[in-house]
């Protein structure tokens, strides 16, 4: 039987890692966030005091990377934010972290989430979900995820930097942000995370049933 694979799309801080995660321990699927690959690419070119804007670099970068990079512990500062989401503007890095992606589901199917996965990495998944939550909630989460990583920042500062990547992910040229056609879309603006899971997981076992 084809193993399952769940692509789980939406922009920063929308809940989509917290809802990736758990559909993988309930379905029993591997999950990948793709985000670090990009967070990994600019995290090595920043290490060679590299331009993440410098194709040529960034591509050196993404071609080297490795699972054993994902494990990093620097890949979640602002400064990584700002720099994966220039990385993940040049379409020869996004090529080269395809293969990446799609071999990570080749054994036993898997969850993913980022940006392109429904309309890109897997347009034939057998489940699409498009997380969304108002730039106001994402900011106040992504604040709290901050503090508690005792990372010195403010509201506003947290809510300035999610604006600049969303404009930046929906805007560019390869792979921009947007809900695949046959995505189902959840604002999680008002939903806590055990009523998106619920709301997701009857969607995949919708797809169950009809295979
Ligand atoms: O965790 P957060 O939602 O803040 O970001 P992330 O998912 O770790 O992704 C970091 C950056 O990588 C994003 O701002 C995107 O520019 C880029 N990205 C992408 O272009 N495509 C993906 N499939 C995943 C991430």
């Amino acid at each position: 039987m084809k193993h399952i694979v769940i692509a789980i799309d939406g922009p920063a801080a929308s809940g989509k890692g917290t809802l990736a995660r758990r559909l993988a321990a309930a379905f029993n699927l591997p999950y990948l966030d793709t985000g670090l690959l990009y967070r990994v690419v600019a995290r090595r070119v920043l290490d060679h005091c590299g331009d993440p804007s410098d194709a040529a670099m960034a591509t050196r970068q993404a071609l080297g990377l490795g699972r054993i990079d994902l494990e990093r512990g620097d890949l979640r500062t602002p400064e990584v934010d700002l720099a994966a989401s220039a990385v993940a503007s040049i379409a020869s890095v996004r090529a080269a972290l395809l293969d990446f992606q799609r071999d990570f589901a080749t054994s036993s199917g898997a969850v993913l989430d980022g940006r392109d996965i429904g309309t890109i990495v897997f347009p034939a998944a057998d489940v699409k979900l498009f997380i969304t939550a108002t730039l106001d909630v994402r900011a106040e989460r992504r604040f709290a995820e901050r503090r508690a990583q005792k990372v010195a920042t403010t509201l506003e500062a947290v809510r300035a930097d999610l604006a600049a990547r969303d404009e930046a992910d929906r805007t560019r040229k390869a792979a921009p942000l947007r809900p695949a056609k046959d995505a189902h879309v959840l604002d999680t603006s008002t939903l806590d995370a055990n009523r998106a899971f619920a709301a997701a997981a009857d969607w995949v076992n919708q797809a169950l049933a009809k295979r």
